[in-house]
């Protein structure tokens, strides 16, 4: 398997290391600042030889590289600044994300792509509009990360180790995130059975404001140990077909009542990319709120310029 990460930064060098020692493929990391994604591969390399792996990682700013991947992870792209709104977000990274999907086009016809620049949503539904690509093999990392951060805050919050918690948040990697406690369990009961709404409230702000968080405490950058593990986890269900659910930004034309418009879902996801759009029993208000959010997606696609 050829696995490539298009930016070189914080998610994407940690993304390569983790990939890499998991023994999922061979890695190209790349990345337009001359030297970051080489020198990055040359210190990777290094420090397989400290661990005693035996991995390859090639780093470059030379994106003929990608050519015949198997998986493109695209990470490239600006953060966002103090001050930048997130449609000035979108503007920018649109145009870089553009430029590399063209290329994915034409170098990596075959290949599953990955998204993580954001703001997620809308560069995940952009890259398949861009590539062409079938919407099973084009989605974005972006709600695994969250539920990541909601089983953490529950974890904290019942004094319960993470391993006993399963949770489920689906809709836009942002402000418009669903973590659910109907669908997140503890060893089978449901979260909304152990902790009252008070409680379950406090626990869904703080997921949807981790992110965030971080930011503002790194003072620069955002967070990269969780979401470069998030990458690590769908690319391994990849490349062992391992058939597992995962949430991830998928292409809906139809499913949960959403139409043409990229959001977070539950996937079952395979070597083909993603086998199966999983369609939760969602009330009423959980379905409303995710239709919100998906219009909400829609409106800000519209004002997109590049
Ligand atoms: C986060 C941003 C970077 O959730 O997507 O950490």
């Amino acid at each position: 398997m050829k696995i490539s990460i298009i930016g070189a930064g914080n998610v994407g060098g940690l993304a390569a290391m983790r990939i890499a020692q998991e023994g999922l493929g061979e890695v190209i990391l790349l990345d337009v600042v001359r030297g970051l994604a080489q020198g990055k591969g040359l210190d990777l390399e290094d420090s397989s030889c400290v661990l005693g792996y035996n991995y390859k990682v090639k780093g470059t700013d030379d994106i003929q590289e990608i050519r015949d991947s198997d998986i493109a992870v695209i990470m490239a792209g600006l953060p966002r600044k103090p001050g930048m709104s997130r449609q000035d977000l979108f503007n920018k990274n649109a145009l870089i994300l553009k430029d590399i999907c063209l290329h994915i086009k034409k170098l990596a016809t075959k290949s599953v792509v990955i998204v993580v620049t954001n703001p997620l949503d809308l560069m995940t539904y952009l890259a398949l509009k861009i590539t062409g690509f079938k919407p099973s093999k084009v989605f974005g990392m972006g709600i695994t990360l969250d539920a990541a951060r909601f089983t953490n805050l529950i974890s904290r919050e019942l004094n319960i180790p993470n391993t006993e918690i399963q949770a489920t948040v689906i809709g836009s990697h942002g402000e418009g995130m669903l973590p659910l406690p109907r669908f997140t369990n503890v060893k089978g009961v449901a979260l909304n059975e152990l902790l009252d709404d008070e409680k379950l409230q406090q626990l869904v702000k703080k997921t949807v404001g981790r992110g965030a968080e971080i930011v503002s405490l790194l003072g620069s950058g955002s967070a990269y140990f969780a979401p470069s593990a998030a990458v690590s986890q769908i690319v391994r269900a990849i490349v062992k077909n391992e058939q597992r659910i995962l949430g991830v930004c998928a292409y809906l034309d139809g499913e949960y009542g959403i139409k043409d418009a990229c959001i977070g879902v539950p996937c079952r996801l395979g070597k083909e990319g993603i086998q199966q759009i999983i369609e939760l029993d969602l009330n009423k208000q959980e379905k409303d709120a995710l239709i919100q959010s998906a219009t909400r997606l829609k409106e800000q696609f519209d004002n997109v310029t590049m």
